[in-house]
């Protein structure tokens, strides 16, 4: 399982690939002109061009994220507003979305690399971390509590934007006298220009502070005097823990960085001495790709209903596969049993791959059997199939797993109710879902055991905890028109429906999907 992670600037996009345990095993970093028409086949030629070179699959990343230099929606699919890059339209999530066929969110690029941070960099364990990215402009990303601080109005963090000079230099927000005018990258090449003449930049006037020039000294230090109010402010508002600084102008550390740090901690408020812990951040310019990569897709997940065929109508099987698949049914739950591992005789293998010429649906074969490897071996499997199996049902579970996925299936480990889930903590990464039994494995009919709820919100704060949150979590067992909005809320995503909801005497199973999905959408 991978994940892209994107940072675009106003000439250059930085392109990360990223495992499961967010390593970055791939950047690409490419200038690009801002007004590319097609950025979205731009972007997917590069990430190929990563796959290639990392020797990754393309089909096993499993969603993209990408910080921009604008506000977005807080959902991340909408542009709301993006200085001159005519490329960042409005729906280019939708669009880079269509082209790569995944996920797509979008970040500000400053709240990438504060969340950047706070996963992997300087700032993790944070509760409460503002990182100034200190570039052309000037975005503040701002964690709190563990999530991104985008406040009410979708405009946190924009320091860059406090009035600094009354009437003073123009800015790209459309205001007068901002603070960035003066003290990012872009507003010191102005003050370059006007000490050193035509043509100079902020580097040249560092390097004239640096050989003595007293004008260019007063110049920044006057600069660092208007950046270090502003960041003040924010540490006697906010009082956060951790003040980290990225962006290009980070690296400017003895004329600009380390004299604003002290203008900081002399200036702002304190309480018994504490400070917040000041440093460049730590991943570099790499922050925001981290960001992006793992930023929390948040939405109304979609949901699945795997329809258990052990409770269709034997004796009008034909017609029962029929309706299942024209009743918006995802998957055929296929529970196999062996009257050992559970007290039931199910579904044999052969039976299933005759029953597969019945349907198109996708097989999400549930084995539950002592070796399970030796019924794995068996299995016809098809594109888009899962396969369960029993944690408690085989003392070589990793294997299991792998086997599965080499029969090109999606893996699932199934655990019963009173098998915790920290069982699951080192298989987690290699999994595509698990199921939770909501009752004890092997008949069909039973009540919901107690707990179960629990046990699924406990498990969705992993999955998010490890940044897994692609993988499916699965419930089998009294998945009623009760139970399943419960599930659903809890953090499952799939659902074996059985006699407690869509094979009824009195309800059609199209009528019972149908009432499924309306108490989902309640
Ligand atoms: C339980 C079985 C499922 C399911 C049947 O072991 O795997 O087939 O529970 O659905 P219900 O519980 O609704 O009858
Ligand atoms: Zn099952």
């Amino acid at each position: 399982m991978y994940k892209i992670g994107i940072d675009i600037g106003g000439t250059k996009i930085n392109i990360g690939l990223f495992d499961a345990e967010k390593k970055i095993l791939l950047k690409n970093k490419k200038s690009y002109i801002k007004d590319i028409t097609d950025l979205p086949v731009f972007i997917k030629n590069e990430i190929e061009n990563i796959c290639k070179e990392a020797n990754a699959s393309f089909s096993d990343i499993v969603s993209c994220g990408a910080g921009i230099p604008g506000t977005v929606s807080d959902d991340g699919k909408k542009i709301l507003k993006v200085p001159n890059i005519e490329a960042l339209t409005e729906n280019f999530a939708a669009e880079l979305e269509n082209i790569l066929l995944i996920p797509v969110r979008l970040v500000q690029d400053s709240r990438a690399a504060a969340w950047g941070e706070f996963l992997c960099g300087e700032g993790k364990g944070k509760n409460c971390l503002v990182c100034v990215t200190l570039g052309t402009g000037i975005g503040t990303g701002i964690v709190l509590n563990g999530e991104i601080f985008n406040g009410a109005l979708g405009c946190a963090g924009e320091l860059g934007h406090l009035p600094a000079e009354e009437n003073g230099r123009a800015c790209g927000c459309g205001k007068k006298g901002c603070l960035e005018k003066y003290c990012a990258g872009g507003g010191l090449d102005i003050t370059a220009e006007e000490i050193l003449g035509k043509g100079y930049k902020a580097a040249d006037l560092f390097d004239a502070a640096a050989k003595g020039s007293e004008e260019a000294g007063i110049a920044i230090n006057n600069a660092i005097r208007i950046l270090g109010n502003g960041l003040v402010s924010i540490i006697n508002l906010l009082s956060p823990d951790c003040l980290l600084f990225s962006g290009g102008l980070s690296v400017q550390e003895e004329l600009y960085l380390n004299p604003l740090i002290e203008y900081i901690k002399n200036h702002c408020y304190t309480a018994a001495g504490r400070l917040p812990h000041i440093a460049r951040a730590g991943l570099g310019e790499n922050s925001p790709l981290y960001g992006a990569a793992f930023i929390p897709i948040k939405e109304k997940r979609k949901h699945f209903l795997s329809a258990s065929i052990m409770c269709a109508d034997i004796l009008n099987m034909d017609k029962a596969l029929s309706e299942i698949e024209n009743s918006g049914i995802d998957y055929l739950h296929c529970d196999i049993m062996d009257n050992h591992f559970v007290p039931n005789l199910m579904l044999a293998p052969e039976l299933l791959s005759k029953l597969r010429k019945g349907t198109s649906l996708p097989f999400d074969y549930h084995i539950m059997a002592e070796n399970p490897e030796t019924i794995i071996e068996k299995l016809d499997i098809k594109e888009g199939d899962f396969v369960s199996v029993h944690y408690e049902s085989t003392i070589h579970l990793q294997r299991a797993v792998s086997m599965i996925k080499e029969k090109g299936a999606k893996a699932a480990v199934a655990i019963n109710p009173a098998t915790p889930v920290s069982v699951l903590d080192e298989i987690l990464p290699q999994l595509d879902m698990v199921l939770i039994m909501s009752v004890n494995p092997g008949f069909a009919g039973q009540k919901i055991v107690p707990g179960i709820f629990d046990k699924i919100t406990k498990l969705k704060k992993t999955l998010s905890d490890k940044a897994l949150d692609n993988i499916l979590i699965e419930t089998d067992g009294n998945c009623s028109f009760e139970n399943v909005p419960k599930m659903y809320n809890a953090g499952a995503d799939m659902f074996v429906v059985g006699t407690s909801s869509v094979f009824k005497p009195d309800m059609s199973i199209k009528d019972g999907v149908e009432k499924l999905n309306k108490c989902l959408r309640k």
